[in-house]
């Protein structure tokens, strides 16, 4: 018998999230972050039509780290039937692992949304509820669903559509406090997520424009928010993770990380990208370029980064780097 308090006492010892993101949040960004104290990480969007069609590349997404024993699956389409039947793909592929499975109702990207898909939907909210019932009859792990404040500027959505997913079946909603017709800019709206928090009953995860535990505090303390999730402020910043820990727990806050501890982390990275082989190395160049963000003496390497083919290549602009740092701040002069 499925309830709506399914995901309660789950997000009472989970209150650290990874957003799913798409091209990023991969098997090896979301294992840097389990280890820096991200409670759940998500995968990439995954689309229910490529699944139906066992596309290769759309289920790789759903590969799972060695020691990942628990992950949300983030699910993008607008044909019921599509989700449904993929919902339960996922749940048999994933077995225990599977701690729920998200519906993606917030992605504003062009491409996805000229289909129905992503954000669109809360623009279709009986389209939305039929999937979001498909999706809960179809698998026996709590649903969830991701939105932002509504669509176009000025449209709030985020309520109303809070409340039909609840009563659809949802057993927890992530809320972004932007319209998807702002993107990325401006800022989130907090009180958007507070008011959602005080129409439903099940839990809700407030998302958008946390960048360490200060910025968690003071959205749980504005919207009472159940779990916090980041996205952006954990790119070339795993350790975000162990900061809003901290400061959720009310412990002794991490030191912030040094050029070195930047270095080491993107090395390891490159080397997590490498061994998955294919050409998933070359994602790294976006991630060295967030690791390396505000380093000294980094122009160089942040040209040549572009051009990085192989680990190898990734290692050599790593430790070139290391050395003009060391060469060029005599606070970090190693002793000889
Ligand atoms: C590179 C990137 C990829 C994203 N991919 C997804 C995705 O696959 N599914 C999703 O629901 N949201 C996706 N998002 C949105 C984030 O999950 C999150 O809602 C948004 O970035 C706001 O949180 P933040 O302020 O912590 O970045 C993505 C965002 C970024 C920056």
């Amino acid at each position: 018998m499925k309830t709506n308090d399914a995901l309660r006492p789950f997000f009472e010892e989970r209150r650290v999230l990874l957003a799913p993101m798409a091209g990023v949040s991969d098997t090896a960004f979301r294992t840097l972050c389990r280890e820096q104290g991200a409670d759940v990480t998500y995968t990439e969007m995954v689309s229910a039509k490529g699944l139906s069609y066992a596309n290769e590349k759309t289920r790789r997404l759903l590969d799972l780290a060695d020691g990942e024993d628990i992950v949300a699956v983030q699910l993008f389409g607008h044909e019921p039937d599509v989700m449904a039947r993929e919902a339960a793909w996922i749940e048999g592929e994933l077995g225990e692992r599977l701690a729920y499975l998200d519906i993606n109702m917030g992605c504003p990207a062009r491409k996805i949304v000229s289909k129905g898909d992503g954000s669109k939907l809360m623009t279709t909210p009986d389209l939305a509820r039929e999937i979001i019932e498909r999706v809960v009859d179809a698998v026996s792990v709590p649903v969830t669903c991701k939105f932002r404040r509504g669509y176009a500027v000025g449209e709030e959505l985020a309520v109303p559509f809070a409340v039909m997913a609840e009563r659809a079946g949802a057993a927890a909603v992530a809320v972004h406090g932007r319209y998807a017709m702002q993107y990325y800019s401006g800022s989130a709206d907090w009180d958007t997520i507070a008011e959602v928090k005080r129409a439903v009953a099940i839990p809700v995860i407030g998302n958008g424009d946390v960048r360490s535990g200060d910025d968690a505090l003071a959205m749980v303390k504005k919207t009472c928010c159940d779990a916090v999730m980041v996205a952006r402020g954990a790119e070339g910043n795993p350790w975000v993770f162990a900061d809003v820990k901290a400061a959720l727990a009310g412990s002794d806050r991490p030191k912030a990380p040094s050029w070195e501890d930047r270095l080491a982390m993107a090395h390891r990275h490159a080397d997590l990208l490498d061994r998955r082989g294919g050409k998933n190395i070359v994602r790294m160049r976006k991630h060295a370029m967030w690791y390396l963000a505000g380093l000294p003496h980094a122009s160089v390497a942040r040209k040549e980064i572009n051009s990085c083919q192989t680990l190898a290549d990734f290692d050599r602009v790593l430790e070139a780097l290391r050395l003009a740092i060391e060469k060029g701040c005599e606070d970090h002069v190693r002793p000889v």
